[in-house]
C-alpha cells in the first residue's frame, strides 16, 4: 500500500480535534497524506500539527500566492487518489451537494476525480434536518461514500446521532476504498481472547489473554479486503470496522462457534487462548465459604476440553490453518511439536516471559514456525504490525496454492 495518496480535507467542526489521530493512522498504514483546511477548520485544529504529522505544509487558502505556488489547488485535487472530508460539517456537505467552490476545500472537492469519503459530524438536530439529509442523499447518489455519524454523547451536550466515526474506522474504510485488497475473496475466521470456565454462579477459571492479538489480526484482515468473522472470548475491546463478531464464553461455546463458521472459511487463524481444562461440574449456585469449616478445602475436578485446533487440522482440506503457541519455556520445540500434532500450516510462537510481549501488551515478539521446521524470528513489533506480517505469509500460502 506504500505511496498511495490521500488528501484529508478538514472542515470546521469540533471533531476536527480527532484529525491528527486520523492522519497518524493513515501514515501508519504507509499512505502518503496531505491536508487542506477550511478557514473555519483552522479554528479547531492547527495546520502546524498537520504539517508536522504529514511532513508537508497543510493548505488553508485558495488565494495565497505562496501556497498556490507550491502545489496549486487543481494539482492537489489530481494528486489525491482518495479525498476524505472529515469532519464533514453540515455547511461543507451543503456546499458540496450544490457544487459551490468558494474556498480551497470546496474547490478541490469539485475538481477531484477520485473517490470521496465523507465523515459527517454535527449536532443531532443539524444532522436530522431535512436539508442535511437531502444534501447527503444527493451526494450518496453521486457516488460519495459516507461513514457515520455514530450515536452517543455529543460535544454540544445533546445525545444522539452526530459523532464523527472513529479515526480507525475511517482508516479501515480508506484502505478498503483504495485497494487493491490483497485478501479480497477470502473468508477469514479468527479466534481471540481467553475463555471463561465456570466454577460456580460467580467464579470462573480463565487466563490472562486480552484478545488484543486476535483483534489486531481481524482488523488487518478486514483492511486487506477479507470477509472476517471474529470469535471472541470475553474481551473488553471494540469490534474492528468491517468485522463480524461472535462473542463466546467457554471453550465448548468457542468450539461450537468455530465449527459453525469453519465450512465457509478459507483461512483459519486461532489466536485465542482456549482453556485446556474446565471444572467437571459447575455449581449453579454460589459456593459459600460459610458452608466450609476453617481450613477445609474444595476439590475441583478438572476435565480436558476438546482440542479445537487439532480438530480443525484434521478437517482442514484446502484451508490454511494457523495456530498460536504461547509458551513460557522450550518455545521452539513445543511449537514444532504442536504444528505436527495439529496439522497446521504455520504456528505463531510467542514467549510469554519476555517483557512487552504476550498477554495484555500492545506489542508482541513472535517466531513463525513452518512445517519443515524452519523458524522465522520477528523483532518486537506492535500487534497490528505482527498481524500484517502474518497475513503477508498467509497471502503467499494462498497464492502458492492457486
Ligand atoms: C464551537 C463550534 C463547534 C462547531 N461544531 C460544528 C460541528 O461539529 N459540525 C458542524 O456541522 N458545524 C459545526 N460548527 C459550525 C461550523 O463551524 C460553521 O457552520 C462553519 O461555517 C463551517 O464552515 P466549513 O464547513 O467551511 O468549515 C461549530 C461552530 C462552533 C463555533
Amino acid at each position: 500500500m506504500n505511496e498511495r495518496r490521500v488528501l484529508v480535507a478538514v472542515s470546521g467542526g469540533i471533531a476536527a480535534y480527532k484529525i491528527p489521530e486520523l492522519v497518524r493512522g493513515l501514515r501508519r498504514e504507509g499512505l502518503s497524506v496531505r491536508c487542506a483546511l477550511t478557514p473555519a477548520a483552522t479554528r479547531f485544529v492547527s495546520p502546524l500539527v498537520l504539517q508536522t504529522l504529514t511532513g508537508v505544509p497543510a493548505r488553508t487558502e485558495l488565494f495565497d500566492t505562496d501556497e498556490e505556488g507550491q502545489i496549486d489547488h487543481i494539482a492537489l485535487a489530481d494528486w489525491a487518489e482518495l479525498v476524505i472530508l472529515a469532519p464533514a460539517t453540515a455547511h461543507s456537505l451543503a456546499r458540496m451537494a450544490h457544487g459551490l467552490a468558494d474556498d480551497l476545500v470546496s474547490t478541490v472537492l469539485l475538481a477531484t476525480r477520485s473517490p470521496v469519503l465523507v465523515a459527517p459530524a454535527m449536532n443531532v438536530n443539524m444532522w436530522q434536518h431535512p436539508a442535511t439529509q437531502a444534501n447527503l442523499a444527493l451526494l450518496t447518489e453521486r457516488g460519495v461514500r459516507s461513514v457515520g455519524p455514530e450515536s452517543g454523547a455529543l460535544a454540544c451536550g445533546w445525545e444522539g446521532e452526530g459523532r464523527m466515526a472513529e479515526p480507525e474506522t475511517l482508516v479501515a474504510e480508506a484502505l478498503r476504498v483504495l485497494g487493491p485488497p490483497s485478501l479480497a475473496g477470502e473468508t477469514i475466521l479468527v479466534s481471540a481472547g481467553g475463555t471463561r470456565e465456570p466454577v460456580d454462579a460467580v467464579r470462573a477459571l480463565t487466563n490472562r489473554s486480552s484478545g488484543k492479538m486476535g483483534f489486531a489480526i481481524a482488523a488487518e484482515a478486514a483492511a486487506r479486503g477479507a470477509d472476517v468473522v471474529l470469535i471472541a472470548g470475553p474481551a473488553a475491546l471494540p469490534t474492528p470496522a468491517g468485522v463480524r463478531r461472535i462473542d463466546v464464553e467457554t471453550a465448548l461455546e468457542m468450539r461450537d462457534a468455530v465449527q459453525a463458521e469453519f465450512a465457509n472459511a478459507s483461512v483459519v487463524i486461532m489466536a485465542a487462548a482456549v482453556s485446556d481444562f474446565r471444572p467437571a461440574r459447575a455449581s449453579a449456585r454460589k459456593i459459600r465459604k460459610e458452608d466450609l469449616g476453617d481450613g477445609e478445602g474444595i476439590h475441583l475436578e478438572l476435565v480436558r476440553n476438546p482440542d479445537i485446533l487439532a480438530e480443525l487440522g484434521r478437517e482442514k482440506g484446502n484451508r490454511i490453518v494457523v495456530g498460536f503457541a504461547a509458551e513460557s519455556h522450550d518455545l521452539l520445540e513445543s511449537a514444532r511439536r504442536k504444528l505436527e500434532r495439529k496439522g497446521c500450516d504455520l504456528i505463531v510462537a510467542n514467549d510469554i516471559t519476555r517483557e512487552s510481549a504476550g498477554f495484555d501488551t500492545e506489542t508482541n515478539a513472535v517466531t513463525f514456525v513452518w512445517p519443515a521446521g524452519d523458524a522465522e524470528e520477528l523483532p518486537l513489533l506492535s500487534k497490528r504490525e505482527v498481524a500484517a506480517r502474518l497475513l503477508e505469509r498467509v497471502e503467499k500460502l494462498r497464492s502458492a496454492r492457486g
